[in-house]
């Protein structure tokens, strides 16, 4: 029984590391490839040291590009890959374009996909990685769903009964293992905060980077959240390249030292960040499950989420980017205003060891 894993960029990592365990713990033989789509050692070593994965054993290496380079390089380079391995299934995770081209690799080589966190639907067809959710779940034989909302999206798609597996969410695995660890370290110290003082922001979407005006909007809304409390934000190199290219952008975070830009941070010291966070705001859509995960109030600078269930029963809030909008809802939790919130069924740290029992048993029913 042979699996071979594809990961290609930092939100994958924390998704296929739990999968790839369980997996061996089972005694599967699993091949590990890597796209390079992440290739800085802060976006991509430090998260394979610190989740405990092995070097992948074969490295695409293709970097970045548009959309249709990188995809079409991931897809030249697997596809050799997947001739020459012939895996039972290719495991592929979330909505980046190596996810897309590895499942299209797959699916014209006919080799099975299974997609750990299917279902998940933004509706937003602006969005890159909605595109490639659409095609990856459309393609695949398996489609692990992190929360209900998912099989039901699934569902009104057409996919039948027997391809959807509701197993829980892979990354609140990864965060419940290195929880402890994480709390362990000095970051606090280092960055000279104080825990629940300070507020934690990412920004890399490109429709809040992408644009001068879209970046301006977001930057102001954290500026003046800063005006109460310290926000730290560990910059995206996509973000980076924006700030560096856009001098009103640099002239405003120049004249607010309280927003505190940082280097990209490792997975076990931004684990720490947000736990120790009074406030969270963010683009991303995995930070949205780790901050209900750990009950931090989040608010997500877009306006809507593939993530619906972090809002339902999670500490999510969606507030878009407006600063009208961002810094009263800030404002009110600072006032402690919580949201009240609980953890989505199955977020219990065995999503990884239920996908690998579903693949298992799918290739000895396939043989
Ligand atoms: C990608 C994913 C996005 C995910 C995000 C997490 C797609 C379509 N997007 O966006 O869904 O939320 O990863 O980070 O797959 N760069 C570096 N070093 C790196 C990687 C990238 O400097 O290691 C720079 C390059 O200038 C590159 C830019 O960042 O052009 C964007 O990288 P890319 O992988 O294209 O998209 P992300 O914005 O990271």
């Amino acid at each position: 029984m042979h699996f071979l894993l594809l990961v290609g960029a930092r939100p994958n990592f924390m998704k296929m590391a739990p999968v790839l365990a369980a997996l061996k713990a089972r005694g599967a033989r699993t091949t590990l490839v890597h796209t390079g789509q992440h290739y800085d050692a802060k976006m991509s070593d430090v998260f394979f040291d610190e989740l405990g994965l092995p070097a992948p054993d074969v490295h695409l290496n293709v970097g970045s590009g548009t959309h249709a380079e990188q995809t079409a390089k991931v897809m030249l380079a697997l596809e050799p890959v997947l001739v020459r391995e012939r895996p039972d299934v290719l495991v592929v995770a979330g909505d980046v374009n190596s996810t897309l081209a590895g499942a299209l690799v797959a699916a014209k080589l006919l080799i099975p996909i299974a997609h750990v966190e299917a279902g998940l639907r933004s509706f937003d067809w602006a969005m890159p990685e909605e595109v490639n959710r659409v095609v990856v779940d459309r393609l695949s034989a398996l489609l692990f769903t992190p929360s209900r909302d998912g099989d039901d999206n699934l569902r009104k798609e057409g996919a039948a009964e027997e391809r959807i597996v509701f197993v829980g969410n892979a990354m609140i695995d990864s965060l419940l293992t290195h929880l402890p660890r994480a709390r362990a370290r000095d970051v606090h110290a280092r960055l000279q905060l104080e825990p629940k003082k300070y507020a934690l922001a990412t920004l890399h979407r490109p429709s809040n980077v992408d644009s001068p005006e879209a970046l301006l909007r977001v930057l102001t809304a954290l500026s003046e959240v800063a005006a109460q409390l310290t926000v730290l934000l560990p910059v995206h190199p996509r973000t980076q390249a924006r700030i560096t290219q856009d001098p009103q952008a640099a002239a405003l975070l120049a004249r607010t030292p309280a927003l505190r830009l940082c280097e990209p941070l490792g997975y076990l010291d931004f684990l720490a960040l947000t736990d120790g966070a009074r406030l969270v705001m963010t683009d991303s859509g995995g930070i949205q499950e780790e901050t209900t995960a750990l009950g931090v109030p989040c608010l997500t600078l877009r306006e809507n989420t593939e993530r619906p269930i972090t809002v339902d029963v999670g500490t999510n809030q969606l507030t878009g980017s407006d600063p009208a909008r961002v810094v009263p809802a800030a404002r009110a939790i600072l006032a402690g205003q919580v949201k009240a919130s609980r953890i989505p069924e199955l977020w219990d740290g065995h999503a990884g060891e239920r996908m690998a029992d579903a693949l298992v048993r799918f290739v000895k029913a396939r043989a």
